[in-house]
């Protein structure tokens, strides 16, 4: 069972998909199927271009929204990219080292650390996504990639904010259809958890926010969310459907009422 102090953090992360109107359906029926809960907090993760509907959409309401990416540097001559001080005021959370940026764009451990401090530095929550290869997890590498992903991010940090939140998605999970078991799951972020503590403080492992992503559904959600080190969910595909995130939103209240009991 999660501990009682870490309230769940559930995100919805769109990535690439919709379209204006669809969004605006989406905002529609997300707010009405999930706004007034307050056992968790949860994030709306639109493409850029809708950030600021989002925010307007969501305004009254006590969802959050989060930017899917940011460029590290304040401003300057970087055609298409935002920086983290220019989301201020729309956006509350920030994703930082999705895999598909990792793998998909090649951003390296080094671009993540700025991007990541870039974050912190602007007064955001960054939401830090780590996880390894299926080839990793079979060499029985899985622990040292999540170390050496999370110590490259946090390179030159005296301190992580409390708030922080850290997604361990295994990339092998992602939009495959097969998220890991809740053990697996629970193994990695409960490891997470013991390279913060080490790294940091065992007061900030133990606050620190662990999201489990990967293939998270309505039907898997339960599981996961039974599981002490995982605070939350990283949800992509099932995040599109109203229904379906708030059914993933509502496994994880219920995780966090049954541990406070
Ligand atoms: P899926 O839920 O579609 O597997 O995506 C997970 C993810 O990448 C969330 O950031």
């Amino acid at each position: 069972m999660a501990d009682a102090t870490r309230v769940p953090i559930v995100g919805g992360n769109w990535k690439m998909h919709g379209t204006r109107s669809h969004a605006a359906e989406l905002l529609h029926a997300l707010r009405a199927a999930l706004d007034g809960i307050t056992d968790i907090e949860i994030v709306i993760c639109p493409p850029t271009p809708w950030l600021a509907d989002a925010t307007d959409a969501l305004s009254e309401g006590t969802l959050q929204v989060g930017a899917q990416n940011v460029h590290w540097e304040t401003e300057g001559a970087f055609t298409g990219e935002q920086s983290a001080a220019m989301l201020v005021g729309t956006v509350s959370h920030v994703l930082i080292g999705h895999s598909e940026r990792r793998h998909v764009f090649g951003e390296t451990d080094e671009q993540t650390n700025h991007k990541f401090r870039s974050v912190i530095d602007a007064g955001l929550t960054p939401i830090l996504a780590v996880g390894e290869l299926e080839a990793e997890r079979e060499a029985g590498t899985t622990e040292d990639v999540l170390r050496r992903q999370l110590h490259a991010a946090f390179e030159g940090l005296r301190t992580l904010p409390i708030g922080t939140v850290i997604a361990y998605e295994p990339v092998w999970a992602i939009g495959s259809g097969r998220a890991a078991t809740p053990e697996i799951a629970q193994e990695a972020a409960s490891a997470v958890r013991s390279i913060v503590a080490d790294r940091f403080s065992e007061s900030t492992g133990a606050l620190i926010r662990i999201q489990y992503g990967g293939s998270v559904n309505a039907d898997n959600a339960s599981d996961l969310a039974a599981q002490p080190d995982i605070d939350g969910a990283l949800v992509g595909g099932a995040s599109l459907q109203a229904s379906e995130f708030a059914s993933i939103c509502g496994a994880f209240a219920h995780a966090h009422r049954l541990s406070e009991a």
